[in-house]
């Protein structure tokens, strides 16, 4: 594992090491005196819709430990370095965090009552180094969302102005994710990248299924969920081409296999099938796509656009 003189390249990930190991912030730089701008019900649904990032932030944490080494075996001395400012940058996210539910007077949601999020913990500890990245790019995503949404409506309120600390954190988790998943794709089988497009329609499954249970909390805070998590579905779907994964138009990319040439998961058909269900509608809304998942046209039909108009 170890070598004295390991290459350390002038790359993009030693950048962005250098990057992480100037911006630096913890918790004390925070002004805390800030209003929260919450009443105590909205303070609720906070912790609530905020306990999967906050185990994501955990859950980072503790994974980079993990892969650090693997980076190391592998001779990746720059993702090595990186690593190591990505840790302290889940760290302080997830001490900062620990610090608001104080302020916030209420707890996260239990694990108890809400297992998916310890499926998706479990989801990203699988496979190797990849896996591993390509699930962080995935969580990522799904966090930038979501802090994005309270700094820009809430800016001037503490978990505004936090969430745009953390936010220019996850924007270099996003270029390390990027590049390494760029640099690695070229050398995957076909199979092993179907287990990648396989991974990112679980954890969207899984954050379909930690919606449902939370959606009256982002009810209360203004939003709505399933609207954030088109988004963070389209941008998997930015991503996923971004880095080789899937082809220019949703298909899969060079080595892959013709029948996952398809958004990431079909969102709109497991909602309209969600609130058939809450409604106590045996049949789902009529939708000619519903179950379609190869259709050429099958990432157009993700678009926020067309889900609207087919919601109605
Ligand atoms: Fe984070
Ligand atoms: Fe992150």
């Amino acid at each position: 594992m170890f070598r004295l003189m390991p290459d350390l390249s002038d790359d993009l990930l030693l950048r962005l090491y250098h990057k992480g190991a100037h911006v630096n912030w913890t918790s004390d730089d925070i002004d805390w005196s800030a209003p929260l701008e919450l009443s105590d019900r909205e303070s609720e649904a906070l912790a609530r819709v905020l306990s999967p990032v906050y185990l994501g932030e955990q859950s980072a944490m503790l994974g980079a430990s993990n892969v650090l080494p693997q980076l190391a075996m592998a001779g990746e001395s720059t993702g090595q370095l990186y690593l190591s400012t990505f840790l302290l940058d889940e760290a302080r996210h997830f001490e900062a965090l620990t610090r608001l539910y104080r302020r916030l007077q209420h707890d996260p949601v239990s694990i108890r009552k809400l297992p998916a999020m310890l499926r998706y913990h479990h989801r990203l500890r699988q496979g190797d180094r990849v896996d591993w990245v390509f699930g962080i790019l995935v969580s990522d995503l799904f966090a930038k969302q979501f802090y994005q949404l309270f700094s820009k409506t809430r800016q001037d309120a503490l978990f505004g102005d936090m969430s745009q600390r953390i936010l220019v954190d996850e924007s270099r988790h996003q270029a390390f994710c990027d590049e390494y998943l760029s640099r690695a794709m070229p050398h995957l089988s076909p199979e092993r990248r179907k287990a990648l497009r396989d991974m990112r329609d679980e954890l969207l499954k899984i954050m379909q299924d930690m919606q449902d249970a939370l959606g009256v909390d982002a009810e209360v805070l203004g939003f709505s969920g399933d609207d954030m998590l088109g988004r963070v579905a389209n941008d998997i779907s930015v991503h996923a081409r971004r880095i080789g994964l899937d082809g220019p138009d949703g298909d899969p990319g060079s080595g892959g296999d013709p029948a996952h040439g398809r958004p990431p998961v079909d969102l709109a058909s497991r909602r309209a099938r969600r609130d058939g269900e809450r409604d106590g509608v045996q049949q789902v809304r009529e939708d000619p796509c519903d179950g379609c998942t190869t259709c050429a046209l099958a990432a157009i039909c993700q678009s926020r656009i067309v889900r609207s108009a087919t919601a109605r």
